[in-house]
């Protein structure tokens, strides 16, 4: 059987399988942030919520081919503002009707607020064994330009009890900001690295369309480290993170060895992952196809659609392999690891071009590693725009 005409499911069942539920409420909005994150008023009907979450879960998971999802993320919005009876309801729905394996990652994302900490050991009670928490920042007073609940001793403090109460700790930090120094970053940096689990997520300031941030951009009243220095960061995070023994094995995450996100893995490497909650995503293996999924942001049309229909669903539909291909580089270039290329075209139904690979080998933005390719760290920064060359 020639490539192309490979069914595409034989194409896609690596990478592996997850879950993924969407939370999608805050206490406040931050003025960079344009993920799907409300503030309501009101109190959140809890038990409604739960109901509606194992109910789509439940129609989604007699769609799939998956089973024993490898991992499971509650990411937001602020899973942490949860019951930890709601965590521990929807654990058991995906344990009932896919099989929860023993030793999957189960990850919850944290805010370091007082009120939070209080309800980690009722995570973990819940099945929780992996907490993701936003510090963003160890300054108070760049924590207070970033529109954050917490202060830098609040945030130190949910570090060490996190570590305490779950057996692996991420923590999320945000650099390049404005103004920042190159001497600031790493004074920063290096007592994250301190008080860190086994595992760090460095983002670089980018300045959403939409978010408060972007309309004082605009208005020239918040500048952001243009190219220069935005490289010079990346440098010193990637010395400062290498020096303390963990590697960046995708563009702004860094483990230690056996410390990588296996949640994330799954997206990266182009896996399946079922995806529930308002604005949830998924690709599920449905029959011999890729089927990409996404439902409604807003919550309450959500619940009213997950109430009336078993599900909240506003896109569903199979990909194509050209779209499979697309996505595999998207996703798979991110990785220190690269793309295999026998992957790719088994996935795409056709090779990469090999003539734009060696041209862009020979600029230096692409290595070639037997049958691996890959973005090396020197052309980290250009990834999109490598992404694009070789898109077909
Ligand atoms: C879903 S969000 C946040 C989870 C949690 N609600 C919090 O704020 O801690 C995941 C992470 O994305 C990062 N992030 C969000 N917006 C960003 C932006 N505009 N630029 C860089 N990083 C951003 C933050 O580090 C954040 O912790
Ligand atoms: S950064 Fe986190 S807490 Fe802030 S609005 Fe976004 S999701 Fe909510």
């Amino acid at each position: 059987m020639s490539t192309a005409e490979a069914p595409v499911l034989e194409a896609t069942l690596d990478g592996g399988f997850g879950v993924y539920v969407h939370w999608p409420f805050c206490q406040s909005k931050c003025p960079y942030c344009d993920f799907n994150s409300h503030v309501r008023h009101g109190a959140v009907d809890q038990p409604r919520y739960a109901r509606a979450l194992v109910r789509e879960l439940e129609t989604l998971a007699a769609r799939t081919a998956d089973r024993s999802p490898r991992s499971v993320f509650f990411g937001g919005g602020t899973p942490s503002l949860m019951e930890p009876a709601t965590v521990a309801a929807v654990l058991g729905a995906i344990d009932r009707t896919l099989g929860l394996p023993g030793n999957a990652e189960i990850t919850l994302e944290a805010n370091p607020s007082s009120v939070e900490q209080a309800r980690f050991q009722g995570f973990a009670a819940a099945g929780i064994n992996r907490v993701s928490l936003g510090v963003q920042s160890l300054y108070d007073a760049e924590l207070v330009r970033l529109g954050r609940r917490h202060d830098a001793a609040t945030a130190r403090a949910a570090l060490a009890f996190a570590r305490r109460t779950f057996s692996r700790v991420s923590a999320d930090l945000i650099y390049a900001r404005p103004g920042q120094t190159l001497e600031a970053w790493s004074a920063e940096l290096t007592e994250m690295l301190d008080l860190a689990g086994d595992h760090l997520s460095l983002y670089q300031l980018t300045i959403e369309p939409g978010t408060r941030f972007f309309d004082l951009a605009r208005a020239g009243k918040l500048v952001v480290p243009q190219d220069d220095l935005a490289a010079d960061l990346f440098e010193l995070t990637d010395a400062l993170t290498r020096q303390a023994g963990f590697a960046r094995y995708e563009v702004s995450n860094h483990a230690r060895p056996g410390g990588e996100a296996r949640h994330n893995l799954v997206y990266w490497r182009g896996g399946r992952y079922l995806g529930i909650g308002p604005g949830a995503h998924g690709r599920l293996a449905q029959g011999d196809r890729r089927v990409a999924t996404a439902t409604i942001h807003n919550p309450e049309a959500w619940l009213a659609a997950v109430e009336a229909n078993g599900h909240g669903l506003e896109v569903d539909e199979p990909l194509e392999r050209a779209d499979i291909g697309a996505e595999t580089l998207l996703m798979g270039l991110r990785l220190a690891e690269g793309i295999d290329c026998d992957t790719y075209d088994r996935r795409a139904g056709a090779p990469l071009d090999a003539q734009r690979i060696r041209s862009l080998a020979a600029d230096g933005l692409l290595e070639q590693r037997g049958r691996r390719i890959v973005i090396p760290d020197s052309a980290r920064l250009l990834t999109n725009a490598v992404v694009r060359e070789l898109l077909p």
